[in-house]
């Protein structure tokens, strides 16, 4: 049974919906220079490569038009209101903010927009829901700073926090500081702003920018409980259990060593200090990071509640020939699961193991949980009345929604559930705009054609009726 007045919602990012990418005195955004095609991957590890190979003449960059939301907002936002939603999530573009990241004043255009988009919002009975960072740090940042890799980066991500907090103290009440803050350690561009080359230990170099980022969550934190003590800060992990492949003891130890990789950026949020497995992990691998008193003590700041996107699980074996069978398509590494089918990209579907990375962050926790993200990245076709009869969709969000209400039942805290890309936008791994996650569908391909216009997917009516009858059947 979902609780009175669960969140049911959607979400999108600026860099993947926006557009505008130099509109209203925006700067560049590391995903900016992130291109369609075959170096895109090879950019979201290395922001050295990103910067180097930067050309907008003769490559195409999908965030620099995205969906044009930019220009779009007040009819989409409307469609969403058409839909039902209580909850809506996007991001805050930082360099619309503070082009460059270091400036001294925001910039007001890019301020107005998020006003006029916050307020739409409101006007529709849309409780927004703001990722500060969503991948999106100013190459101004990563040029003068080389990104998270400085302990700098601190006081320029809490400028912008000061700035938002003030402004929207009264509008917004949910906040994310950061987009999946465990990517860093996969995306280290994409997570970080991280440029590096063979000089660098490229782990100690993660976990230093990973220690930069918990601290400015922390201290975020902090400012927005003085600046309005009922603004609700959250942590979002990119979760999903990692499940051993077999139950060889090996195999069971290996996955609780795996899942700490995530847990480590959600324990630190929520408990407040580094927890003993992570010290002993940086000992053994000679990392020594640069953590100061007063670090310590703004990590007291915890948040008020844990979000996270729920895709996959993920599957480790201590079999050299078992782990030669990876998913495909999946950042994180893993090893197939026989037990459950993949999506058209290979990501696995398991809306069981919803259920249980629910009840596992739960009774690691006992904080309210926020699903902000979860969705089927699939292939929609047209058919001849202009309609799009996205069944397979339908099948994916129910079954995951089950399991979402089988957890409460468990005794899981659900505060909400945001659909990924209720509207299409660009795929933030791919590029692709044929990966498409909407209930609303969008015209537009892959090389950055079409006419942009709009169309309700039967998802869309499916899902009208989920949220009108509060997730009953
Ligand atoms: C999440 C990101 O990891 O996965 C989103 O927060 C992203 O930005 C989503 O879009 C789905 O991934 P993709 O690559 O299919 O867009």
């Amino acid at each position: 049974m979902f609780p009175k007045g669960f969140l049911w919602g959607g979400a999108i990012s600026g860099s993947q919906a926006e557009g505008g990418f130099d509109s209203g005195g925006k700067g560049l955004s590391m995903a900016d220079l992130l291109p369609y095609g075959d170096r895109r991957f090879k950019s979201m590890l290395n922001g050295t490569d990103a910067l180097k190979n930067y050309n907008s003449e003769n490559f195409y960059y999908p965030s620099h038009t995205g969906i044009n939301f930019y220009e779009h907002y007040e009819t989409d936002i409307k469609l969403l209101a058409n839909l039902g939603l209580k909850a809506f999530r996007f991001s805050i573009t930082w360099s619309r903010i503070y082009p460059i990241g270091t400036e001294s004043s925001p910039n007001k255009d890019g301020l107005k927009f998020y006003d006029r988009v916050i307020d739409c919002c409101l006007e529709n009975n849309i409780e927004p829901l703001v990722t500060i960072d969503h991948f999106d740090t100013p190459v101004g940042l990563v040029k003068k700073y080389g990104a998270w890799r400085d302990r700098k980066m601190i006081g320029a991500y809490l400028n912008l926090c000061q700035t938002l907090f003030e402004r929207y103290k009264n509008k917004v009440k949910y906040w994310i500081t950061f987009n999946e803050m465990n990517m860093i350690l996969n995306l280290p561009f994409v997570g970080g702003g991280l440029c590096y080359d063979k000089k660098d230990n490229l782990t100690q170099l993660k976990y230093q920018a990973a220690h930069y980022q918990l601290v400015a969550s922390a201290a975020a934190t902090k400012m927005a409980h003085q600046v309005n003590p009922k603004m609700q800060i959250g942590c979002m992990l990119a979760a999903g259990e990692v499940y051993p492949y077999s139950c060889n003891p090996k195999d069971i130890l290996m996955a609780l060593q795996k899942n700490r990789e995530q847990y480590f950026f959600s324990d630190v949020q929520v408990r407040g200090y580094y927890p003993n497995y992570i010290k002993q992990y940086l000992v053994r691998n000679n990392i020594s990071l640069n953590i100061t008193l007063e670090d310590k003590k703004i990590l007291k700041n915890t948040v008020d509640f844990v979000s996270l996107s729920y895709y996959s699980t993920h599957c480790v074996s201590s079999d050299k020939e078992v782990s030669k069978n990876k998913t495909k398509g999946n950042v994180f590494s893993s090893v197939e699961n026989p037990y459950i089918k993949s999506s058209e990209w290979g990501w696995q579907i398991d809306p069981i193991g919803l259920r249980i990375t629910l009840n596992n962050l739960y009774d690691r926790y006992q904080k309210p949980l926020f699903i902000v993200e979860n969705g089927l990245g699939a292939i929609d076709v047209l058919d001849e009345n202009e309609r799009i009869h996205d069944d397979y969709r339908i099948d994916y969000l129910s079954k995951h929604i089950d399991a979402m209400s089988e957890a409460i039942d468990d005794g899981v805290e659900l505060m909400g559930y945001c659909i990924w890309g209720c509207i299409d936008i660009v795929s933030a791994s791919t590029g692709e705009m044929k990966k498409r996650y909407g209930l609303i569908y969008v015209d537009k391909d892959d090389e950055g054609n079409g006419s942009l216009n709009r169309i309700k997917k039967d998802s869309f009516y499916w899902y009208k009726k989920v949220i009108q009858k509060n997730g009953i059947n």
